[in-house]
């Protein structure tokens, strides 16, 4: 019989140290930060689900890479590592390092939008719509109508809907739609994938209208693997061709160098268009810094050129994607309602089926992540009715899973945790605010208990 248990394809050579807390003291801890779990010190978490995003453990050889970092100001071999690493596997011609994913959408969208213009994205993360609405433009969500809908699975329900993007372009203009983007995987819609069919017939519109096809790429390694383990006929493909086949469908695309990276800082920009790399790459020096580095250490360029290769290793996407799924697989066989299918990078509680007694304007979503860490320590994120206001259409609580840190045992910890507060959900009361920022309230909004 071949062996059937998955396990986390590294040793660990260094740990560190992870504090417990007592009931008393998390209550104290709510409490003090108004029951906002942004405005916890990190040292009183447990197990920090807060995100995916620079909160990875690099690897020996990317440790060891960033002794040879070399911090020279221009033309570093370590700008030439990195370009190499990141040509070898999204194919575009200009690579432009920025300081994280914002960066580069910054740039893109200053650079190719104006005050009037439309973009459609499958669904835009909350950076890429601020970056976009920033510049004037209008961010068009235009996901598959199985999306919006948490307890139907589809095996790529990131997809963007076709026709509705064939529609908006008739009923706007293609003069009025300088890029479409699409997300891989689709963040704010689930940490779901999107499929190399949907992904050609996007590639197919676009071409046809003449609109330039960029990728939010943050996840292009998970997206891949789903690809490879859930898409007819790239069973026998590698991550690395089915990334390489993707991103030849495309233009360009924006990185946050964060995830799918495997460092803890970094992004990158690339263009296949000689004009649009020109003027990029002189806002980059207005702002980030000069083009063989863009606002990153010699060191952080060698991280993440190793990161992005260790990202696309079939051992790891298989532990990284069989672990996420773990973690949903048993609590939503005790009935705990979550986004279906589980995502590649995290699980996504439906709030309002967990507390159907709690009004959305009573933030359930808030509620179920401060029950999370009052009972186990665990630091989640809501993405619901504090994040986007009134019209948010769902109240979720992410679970996010960083990169190679926590063990099946931290999982299994997780999963006891959650059933335990699924136990006693009745109890559970809504918030109401006492405090909110005028924009991005949720990073700094202060609640109590109704
Ligand atoms: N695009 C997507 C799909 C993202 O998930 C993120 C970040 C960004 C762009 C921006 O990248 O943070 O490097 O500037 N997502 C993080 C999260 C913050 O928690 O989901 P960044």
């Amino acid at each position: 019989m071949p062996i059937k248990t998955i396990i986390e394809p590294f040793k660990i050579k260094s740990v560190e140290p992870i504090r417990w807390t007592t009931r008393a003291e998390r209550e104290r801890l709510l409490v003090q930060s108004h029951y906002n779990l942004f405005l916890l010190p990190a040292e009183d978490v447990l197990i920090d689900l807060l995100t995916d995003s620079g909160t990875g453990a690099m690897s020996t050889r990317q440790w060891a890479a960033m002794m040879i970092g070399d911090e020279s100001y221009a033309g570093s071999p370590s700008f030439e590592r990195f370009r190499q690493s990141v040509q070898g596997i999204f194919g575009y011609k200009h690579v432009i390092p920025t300081h994280q994913g914002r960066a580069a959408e910054r740039i893109l969208f200053s650079v190719m939008c104006k005050k009037g213009d439309v973009v459609p994205n499958n669904t835009h993360f909350d950076t890429t719509r601020a970056n976009v609405e920033f510049v004037g433009a209008e961010a068009a969500d235009l996901p598959i109508p199985e999306a919006r809908q948490p307890a139907t699975a589809h095996p790529f329900k990131g997809n963007m809907d076709v026709a509705a993007l064939e529609q908006l372009i008739a009923r706007v203009g293609r003069e009025r739609i300088p890029l479409v983007m699409l997300t891989i995987t689709n963040n704010s819609g689930g940490g779901q994938p999107v499929s190399m069919e949907n992904a050609r017939a996007v590639s197919a519109a676009c071409r046809k209208h003449k609109i330039p096809l960029y990728f939010d790429a943050c996840r292009f390694a998970e997206n891949s693997y789903f690809i490879k383990t859930r898409e007819k006929g790239y069973e026998h493909h590698t991550p690395k061709q089915i990334a390489r086949e993707m991103f030849a469908l495309g233009d360009g695309c924006t990185m946050s160098a964060k995830k799918d990276g495997l460092a803890n800082i970094g992004g990158f920009l690339c263009t296949n268009d000689d004009a649009l790399a020109q003027q990029e790459k002189n806002l980059l020096i207005l702002t980030e810094g000069y083009p063989t580095y863009g606002g990153l250490a010699g060191r952080d360029l060698e991280a993440i050129a190793v990161g992005l290769e260790e990202a696309l290793e079939e051992d790891y996407l298989k532990y990284r994607i069989v672990s996420t799924a773990y973690l949903g697989r048993h609590i939503s066989a005790e009935g705990v309602p979550i986004v279906q299918p589980p995502g590649g990078h995290a699980i996504y509680i439906d709030a309002r089926a967990f507390l159907p007694h709690v009004p959305p304007a009573a933030f359930p979503g808030v509620a179920l992540a401060a029950e999370l860490y009052l009972e186990g320590g665990i630091r989640s994120v809501e993405i619901g009715t504090l994040m986007f206001g009134a019209h948010a259409e769902m109240d979720l609580v992410r679970l996010a899973i960083p990169r190679r840190v926590y063990t099946q045992s931290h999982v299994d910890y997780v999963i006891e945790v959650i059933l335990e507060v699924w136990k006693r959900r009745a109890e559970i009361r809504g918030l109401k605010l006492v405090y909110e920022a005028p924009f991005l309230r949720h990073f700094t909004a202060r609640l109590a208990p109704l």
